[in-house]
């Protein structure tokens, strides 16, 4: 028996609460090894503590009145798995506030409060770990922090919402259609039944937040991110990004342009010979960029009970340690810099765009002259089917400012002989030697 003791209450027994409860279980004894001390559940918050759960566990140990925790002189470490901003925020800051250490994998509160909560820890002695809250099992915050500290990082960049690239896997890999593949993903539980906060690249959004104060030190919120999601890719995009040498994922970028931070979530077409590209299903990958070690790539499960649990209990056996030999947490948080999110419209990119126009001479010729007139030049044109007098057309410019080609855009929209703009996507690393 280990003469240190450390309560531990837990906020929430959902998916990743019931991956806690059950790791804490299975490795009980390395992780106590690991923690230098007992680790001790006292309570559990959840809103229905009479439901049935995954794990077994005393009926006792259930709670719905959050006092029993925040308020429990024998609890040193509160571990918030509830999700959501409130009341999370309110019981977290709670904690904080008097003295105790804790535990999150809550990306949103991390992304939105993450700053202010991080200073009350420093302003009262408490400490915030939140491994869990980006990459799921994926060691991010910690690489991050610590094993890369010594680089400027110049760019991050990575798919880091499980859902979308399970979605984008199964279009590409099988051809199907959106609402298809994001069914089969809802019915083998990659996806909730109210995925819009993944669809839409919120949840990649929140990610980068978090993910881009630790890389850059900035103090970014979630007004600085420009977020696309990926409610308009279809099977007929995969098929002509795969027949251009491409494939589509929801890319989370977050880089430094002369001496601005841009903060982007978007759909993306992205070289088949790329690394990402072969990055499938559930699974998550980050890319970051170091002036020192180059370029670094982190791969594994982003989100589900145990690997989410992996990073989270990592996270209680290093509060334990702080706790039991009385050392500050060691997370090296270090004060955030204003720096500012450059104009979308300064970026350079190069598009993909796939549009129905008459079939007819002359055609071509205008919608080169629009993209010319911008300064906007193309780089492949694909010409698939015409069907009763309709062409398809796909059109890849180099990179342009973005600014000129939204004003191409615009005007190609207002051809009398323009039928339909169907697709318009970034495509990425093209011109880049290294990834
Ligand atoms: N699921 C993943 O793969 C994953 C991956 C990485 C990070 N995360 C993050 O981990 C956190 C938990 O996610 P999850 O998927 O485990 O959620 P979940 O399955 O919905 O579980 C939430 C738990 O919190 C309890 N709860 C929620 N609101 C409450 C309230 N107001 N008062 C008391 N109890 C409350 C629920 O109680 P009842 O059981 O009684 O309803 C439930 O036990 C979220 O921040 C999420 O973003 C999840």
């Amino acid at each position: 028996m280990k003469s240190q003791k450390v309560g531990i209450g837990l906020l929430g027994m959902g998916t990743v609460g019931g991956g806690v409860a059950s790791l804490l279980q299975i490795n009980e004894e390395s992780i106590q090894e690991k923690a230098g001390a007992e680790l001790q559940l006292k309570k559990i918050l959840v809103r229905d503590s009479a439901k049935s759960r995954r794990v077994e566990l005393p009926a006792a140990l259930f709670t719905s009145e959050a006092t029993d925790i925040l308020e429990n002189p024998e609890i040193d470490l509160i571990v918030e798995l509830m999700g959501g901003v409130e009341p999370a925020r309110e019981y977290l800051e709670k904690a904080l506030k008097s003295g105790k250490y804790v535990v999150t994998a809550n990306k949103d509160l991390m992304a939105r409060y993450g700053t202010d909560l991080l200073e009350l820890a420093r302003q009262s002695g408490g400490a915030i770990f939140f491994e869990g809250s980006v990459g799921g099992g994926i060691p991010l915050v910690r690489p991050l922090k610590h094993c890369l500290a010594a680089n400027r990082i110049d760019r991050i960049m990575g798919i880091i919402n499980g859902t979308t690239n399970y979605i984008l896997s199964r279009m590409s890999l099988e051809g199907i259609e959106f609402q298809d593949a994001l069914l089969e993903a809802q019915e083998k539980g990659f996806a909730e039944a109210d995925s819009s906060n993944d669809l839409e690249g919120w949840d990649a959004a929140y990610k980068l937040v978090v993910l881009s104060r630790l890389a850059f030190g900035c103090s970014a919120g979630m007004e600085d991110v420009y977020v696309r999601g990926i409610n308009n890719v279809t099977a007929q995009d995969l098929m002509h990004a795969e027949k251009l040498g491409y494939t589509i994922k929801l890319l989370a970028v977050g880089e430094r342009v002369d001496g601005f931070i841009s903060l982007r979530v978007f759909p993306a077409l992205l070289p088949l010979k790329h690394p990402l590209a072969s990055v499938y299903n559930e699974f998550n990958a980050l890319f970051v960029e170091g002036n020192a070690v180059g370029e670094v790539m982190f791969y594994g499960k982003g989100a589900g009970a145990m690997p989410t649990a992996s990073a989270v209990v990592s996270d209680i056996i290093d509060a334990s340690r702080c706790l039991s030999y009385k050392i500050e947490d060691g997370l090296m948080e270090v004060p955030l810099k204003d720096i500012p999110v450059i104009s979308g419209e300064k970026m350079v990119s190069s598009f993909y765009l796939r549009l129905q126009a008459e079939d007819r001479p002359g055609v071509f010729a205008s919608l080169a002259n629009a993209f010319g007139d911008e300064d906007v030049s193309l780089d492949m044109i694909l010409q698939d089917r015409s069907e009763k007098g309709i062409a398809e057309i796909v059109l890849v410019t180099h990179d342009v400012r973005e600014a000129n080609y939204f004003r191409a855009l615009q005007n190609i929209k207002e051809m009398p002989s323009i039928r339909q703009i169907n697709g318009v996507f970034r495509v990425f690393g093209k011109n880049k030697e290294s990834l």
